[in-house]
């Protein structure tokens, strides 16, 4: 038995250290203060409006989110959640449904979905329905890596929680894009991010290393690594209606990322309200408990 525990210990040792000198180190992300982090945390409704905007207007062109269908963005907590109609709509809508939501009817018809096959076996396209879930950019990974220099951009439905600090580290990586440091030299269609996984060891220029291409004593690796999605935010790139919002990447960023993290768990407000009553029940159910003990035990001398 404890040979077993010790070849483990040993594997997992082994394995971490293979992991560790596969990588080079990664800036550490930068925490930030978000409307939807501790017990009381709630999504900034405007915010997830914007950043459904920026992720449609910017990230769409590459990135799908395939878990969400237009139907969830009218849900309660979604960026287009109705309580009522807009006044003028018919007594026999339930907005608060987002199947009859008209921002979500609106919305999905904006887009053309691809359904079949018909009576013929032919596939079809046609309007988009609250049903439909939102149409990604390519029909299929090959599309996907084709356009994107070999590369294929993950879906992001759930990137929040695929990643450690998962809105901290979007954030971050979003906002964290710079010129590359002079010791490396990039690949073309690649680019430099700090926070980004990767070993920049690899890259540095032929001056800075030793004939195994080991860095020199004395050179410092740069943190992060390179990834071939170019920097997707850039100042004024998206035209926000509420012109009191600025329209800066640090924005943007904070936007789709409270968005991208309401992608990944929409009910996140519904578990967090269960998880408040569940502690009220067992604090009331901790005092029913001792009173009790008391009650029990008066009548025994101890
Ligand atoms: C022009 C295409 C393009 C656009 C636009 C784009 N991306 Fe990407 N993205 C990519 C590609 C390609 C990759 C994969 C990069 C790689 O593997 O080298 C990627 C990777 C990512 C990753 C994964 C990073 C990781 O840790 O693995 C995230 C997160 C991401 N993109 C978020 C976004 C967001 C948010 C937007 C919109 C603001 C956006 N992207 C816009 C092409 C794009």
């Amino acid at each position: 038995m404890s040979k077993i525990i010790i070849a483990l210990i040993v594997a997992c040792a082994m394995s971490s250290g293979v992991a560790l000198a596969a990588g080079g180190k990664t800036k550490p992300v930068e925490h930030y203060h978000w409307s939807f982090s501790g017990i009381n945390g709630k999504y900034d409704k405007e915010a997830l409006q914007r950043g459904f905007q920026v992720y449609r207007e910017v990230c769409a062109a590459c990135h799908s989110i395939d878990f969400i269908a237009f139907r969830h963005l009218g849900d309660k907590g979604g960026p287009f959640y109705l309580e009522e109609c807009p006044e003028g709509a018919p007594d026999t809508l339930n907005c608060s449904n987002p199947n009859d939501n008209p921002l979500v009817k609106a919305l999905a018809a904006e887009y053309e979905v691809e359904d079949g096959p018909d009576d013929s076996g032919d596939m079809f396209m046609r309007t988009g329905l609250p049903s439909d879930t939102i149409p990604g950019p390519y029909a299929n990974e090959q599309q996907a890596a084709a356009a994107n220099g070999g590369a294929i951009p993950p879906d992001l439905s759930l990137i929040t929680k695929a990643r450690k600090y998962g809105p901290d580290y979007l954030h971050s990586l979003l906002k964290g894009y710079t010129d590359p440091p002079e010791t490396v030299e990039l690949d073309p269609g690649t680019y430099y991010n700090p926070y980004y996984k990767g070993d920049m060891a690899t890259l540095l220029k032929p001056v800075y290393v030793d004939d195994e291409g080991k860095p020199l004593e004395g050179v410092d690796v740069p943190y992060g690594g390179v990834l071939k999605m170019k920097a997707p935010l850039v100042d004024g790139i998206v035209d926000y209606i509420d012109d009191s919002v600025p329209e800066t990447v640090e924005q943007y960023s904070k936007d789709v990322t409270t968005f991208l993290t309401w992608t990944a768990e929409p009910k996140m407000e519904a578990r967090k309200t269960m998880g408040k009553i569940s502690l009220l029940y067992l604090l009331i159910m901790a005092v029913i408990v001792y009173l009790s003990y008391k009650q029990i035990w008066s009548r025994i001398d101890h």
